[in-house]
């Protein structure tokens, strides 16, 4: 197998640090980078099993830093890029849309830059060709095309560009200028958009982990509006094996749509958790349900999103592997038990840890 110096920005992150853990693992050839500013969302302990692998590096750093990531570039002679760091939570977008126009707009290009920089740098024409190797593999959300209505349809990879709030705006523009990249300066890249992720090591802001969180801490769960949006779950195991198919199989320029075809309304999802964790916490299942308190809607609350994945499995072979139910067993019980790492990450703790382990 080739060995390869790769790139992970945003490693410490919830999806990031799956797909580092699986690259590192799988790839014993592979120099893995993960490159992390560790926001509150970046946390360490995620890569525990993993920081002492002799393929693997961690770098503290700002995407937005250009010099650095130049540097960094050319210190690890990174051939290829998986770029996941950005800020990701729709509610933080809506009460602070600079930072993500800045992290997801501006913190994409600088990266785009340093690619181009160290790939085409040469003085010959933009469209110089790179080495077969290249790649900068984009990773962006179904959020970018907008919401769907309450019917059959799906986003395909044709689906037009219709985002609706900060974090989507900003992941949009992301993704026209990884395309401009392409376009402009022959730069090989490819995309893919996936739906909502579920599972281990997700920050407890996001609906799944924090619902599970507050069900066993006996707190109101805030279900926004009617609890009638409808979002279509993955298990962020089965996109890390998405990434890792689409970076090695995916065909440069193009775009990958990846989903879970299991779509549930807010309110149902809620009550299949509600009675997971009741059971796996032997009460009486449903007992929780006196905790769902409806409250005043998110703005811009996009209606339903859908992916229509079929691309991905008729032309890279991939397809989920876990049956919904099982996985939001298995996520149930991880943040479970899992508390230390709960009560780390929402204190603010493991901020800590990073000092311990790199001083
Ligand atoms: P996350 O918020 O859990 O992690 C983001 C990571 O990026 C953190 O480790 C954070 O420290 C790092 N980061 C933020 N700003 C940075 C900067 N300026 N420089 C370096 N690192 C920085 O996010 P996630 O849910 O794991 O999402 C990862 C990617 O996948 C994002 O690009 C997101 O848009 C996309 N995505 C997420 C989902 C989902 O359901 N979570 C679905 C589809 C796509
Ligand atoms: O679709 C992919 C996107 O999924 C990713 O690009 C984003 O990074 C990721 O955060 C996620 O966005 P959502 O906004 O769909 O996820 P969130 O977990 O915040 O919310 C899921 C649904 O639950 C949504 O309809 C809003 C609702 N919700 C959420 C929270 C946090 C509530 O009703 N109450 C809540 O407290």
């Amino acid at each position: 197998m080739n060995k390869r110096n790769i790139l992970i920005t945003g490693g410490a992150g919830f999806i990031g640090s799956h797909v580092v853990r699986l690259f590192v693992n799988k790839y014993p050839n592979y120099r893995i980078v993960n490159l992390d500013v560790l926001t509150y969302a970046g946390n360490l302990a995620n890569l525990k099993d993993i920081e002492n692998a002799p393929n693997y590096i961690f770098e503290k750093a700002d995407i937005c830093d250009f010099d650095n990531m130049l540097r960094i570039f050319e210190k690890y002679r990174i051939d290829s890029v998986i770029h996941l760091a950005a800020e990701s939570h729709v509610d933080r977008s809506i009460k602070d849309p600079f930072s993500f126009a800045r992290t997801n707009v501006m913190g994409t290009l600088s990266l785009l830059e340093a690619a181009r920089g160290s790939w085409l740098s040469q003085p010959q024409s933009p469209k110089r060709k790179t080495q077969t190797s290249n790649l900068f593999y984009h990773i962006s959300t179904d959020e970018v095309y907008g919401e769907l209505k309450f019917d059959n349809t799906l986003f395909t990879e044709e689906t037009k560009y219709d985002p609706h709030s900060p974090y989507s705006a900003s992941k949009a523009s992301s993704d026209h200028f990884v395309r401009a990249y392409k376009d402009t300066y022959n730069l090989p890249i490819v995309i893919s958009n996936c739906s909502n992720n579920y599972g281990s090591y997700q920050f407890p802001e996001k609906l799944i982990p924090l619902f599970i969180n507050n069900i066993r801490n006996n707190k109101p769960l805030p279900v926004y509006g009617k609890g009638e949006n409808v979002r279509d779950w993955l298990y962020v195991e089965d996109h890390a094996r998405a990434i890792d198919t689409i970076f090695h199989k995916g065909k440069s320029g193009e775009t990958y749509n990846i989903g879970g075809f299991n779509e549930w309304k807010n309110i149902d999802l809620i009550k299949v958790i509600i009675r997971t964790v009741d059971k796996l916490l032997g009460r009486e299942e449903g007992a929780s349900e006196k905790l769902i308190t409806y409250v005043t809607d998110r703005a811009g609350h996009d209606l339903r999103y859908a992916i229509d994945s079929s691309k991905l499995k008729n032309e890279l072979g991939w397809e989920p592997s876990l049956q919904f139910e099982e996985g939001i067993e298995k996520t149930v019980r991880w943040y479970l038990e899992n508390q230390d790492w709960l009560d780390n990450v929402t204190s603010g703790d493991y901020q800590k840890y990073y000092e311990k382990m790199y001083g």
